[in-house]
């Protein structure tokens, strides 16, 4: 439940996760009024600025699209303010903590600290919050963002330095991927209807893609990715996470322990991951030559392995999944902006049919979300021809009426909450780079392993085809 008496701390307030992400979200949220009846909303950053200055910056970033959201937006910059201090003394703390104190009065309050923060100043920051602006009288929540660690150990270790500080049930790890709207309806349609969840397992399925495919390249950002790389930027946490929710067991109940325990336990029956089953490409300058190359981004390294696009092949050793190939595949610089699932299921039996196409059932998280389901008809006339055709619940169409949320609306308001059904847990965050950290190991050691060139706005390397097809996809017709 939801404590109407609430502040909001963000930390970097003046950055770019604040402006673009966690601020438009709180807008949201306050816009239809699902923030607490009485919230304080408070920035912190080193940058020195005054008060108008703060609200402008968070306005710069909010878009305001009816008559009625320009006297929203002005009623919500009246809830922001702005604290500036340093990160690594107490002083700024002790001034924010005063700030807090006289904003919110003798009444108790519970606090919310947003970490938008980068991840070396995590510890740091939550330290010296616990120590000096913890709410006296209310519940404290920490929400924090990936990086979370680089690989198994460091990530142990950022955990270990946080244990002590916050417990587990008050900190909320964001994977944004699990706010998205098709991503937390994957419970609803694989449990709540008969159909999809007696179909969902090796005896009907032959393979399973999720695909996360980005238009744009580092754009001048390649100087921060290149250390990352794709498959720590969206693998091992945003596309890892989908898999978990297409392959877990039915929770006991939609509590978030339930839930959680059921990815645990996923995830634990995942193998760590097989190079042999991984191809990585790096994007060149596009054909024509008008969108530049990978390394002419400032600051990406001249001799630079960094992969912007990565495939692989993931399995799962328990009785529903064994066998199956779960294939992630995700790229910048691509032809297309799409995140979607694809689950292909096997031929039917031959017999009456020499060729017939498989059914494809494809959840699209995004743009346009929609679940449509590639199926066989007879083609309508006088002959007995079949045609592959779809039955397609497209959201805009369905739905036309409903919103839907943006996943930082919907995970901030779980956070107030307390909800933590769509937050990383230890273990889990555990589990996961157990899978990824041999192979990241691996291509960070080996120099002789080299991304394949592929041009900026094309398909990916051009072995993908081949690639995704020896894990036994068949491309059906177009549609
Ligand atoms: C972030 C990655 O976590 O997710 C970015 O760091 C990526 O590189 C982004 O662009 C994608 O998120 P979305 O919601 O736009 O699909």
């Amino acid at each position: 439940t939801m404590n109407e008496n609430t502040t909001i701390v963000v930390f970097g307030a003046s950055g770019d996760l604040a402006k673009k992400k966690t601020y438009p979200a709180l807008f949201g949220l306050y816009r239809n009024e699902f923030l607490p009846r009485n919230v304080h909303i408070v920035g912190y950053a080193r940058t020195k600025m005054t008060l108008e200055e703060y609200r402008k910056r968070i306005s710069s970033y909010i878009k305001i699209v009816t008559k009625p959201m320009e006297k929203q937006l002005e009623k919500f910059l009246e809830l922001c303010t702005y604290v500036s201090g340093p990160y690594d003394e107490d002083s700024g703390y002790k001034e924010l903590a005063n700030h807090l104190n006289s904003i919110e009065g003798t009444t108790p309050f519970d606090r919310l600290f947003y970490m938008a923060l980068p991840p070396n100043v995590f510890v740091e920051v939550s330290s010296h919050t616990k120590r000096l602006c913890y709410p006296q009288n209310g519940r404290a929540k920490l929400i924090v963002e990936k990086p979370f660690g680089s690989d198994l150990e460091s990530s142990r270790a950022l955990q270990k330095d946080l244990a002590p500080i916050w417990t587990e049930d008050e900190l909320f790890r964001i994977d944004h991927y699990l706010g998205k709207e098709m991503v937390k309806n994957l419970l609803i349609v694989r449990f709540g209807n008969e159909f999809f969840n007696a179909n969902w397992n090796k005896n009907h399925i032959s393979n399973i893609q999720i695909t996360f495919k980005e238009t744009i390249g580092t754009e001048g950002r390649g100087g921060y990715f290149d250390p990352t790389g794709i498959i720590r930027d969206v693998m091992q946490n945003h596309l890892l996470q989908v898999l978990t929710m297409v392959a877990m067991e039915r929770p006991i109940s939609f509590s978030a322990e339930d839930i959680r325990d059921e990815k645990v336990r996923v995830l634990r029956a995942i193998p760590a991951i097989n190079p042999g089953d991984v191809i990585i490409g790096q994007y060149v300058a596009s054909e024509d030559g008008t969108k530049p190359g990978y390394k002419d981004d400032e600051g990406v390294p001249k001799d630079s392995r960094c992969p912007t696009f990565a495939g692989m092949a993931l399995y799962i050793k328990n009785e529903r999944w064994d066998g199956v190939p779960f294939i992630l595949k995700a790229g910048k610089a691509l032809d297309e902006q799409k995140t979607e699932i694809r689950i292909q299921f096997k031929d039917v039996s031959s017999g009456i049919f020499r060729d017939i196409p498989r059914n494809e059932l494809v959840i699209r998280v995004q743009p346009d979300e929609a679940i449509y389901l590639k199926i066989n008809a007879k083609l309508p006339g006088l002959t007995m021809n079949t045609a592959l055709t779809e039955l397609d619940l497209t959201y805009r169409r369905r739905f036309s009426d409903l919103k839907i949320p943006e996943a930082y609306e919907s995970l901030i308001l779980d956070a107030l909450k307390g909800d933590h059904s769509n937050f990383v847990r230890d273990d889990e965050l555990d589990a996961s780079w157990r899978i990824f950290t041999p192979l990241l190991k691996y291509l960070d050691q080996n120099t002789d392993v080299v991304p394949s060139p592929y041009a900026y706005g094309s398909r990916g390397p051009a072995f993908l085809d081949s690639f995704v097809a020896s894990y036994g996809y068949v491309r059906t017709q177009p549609g």
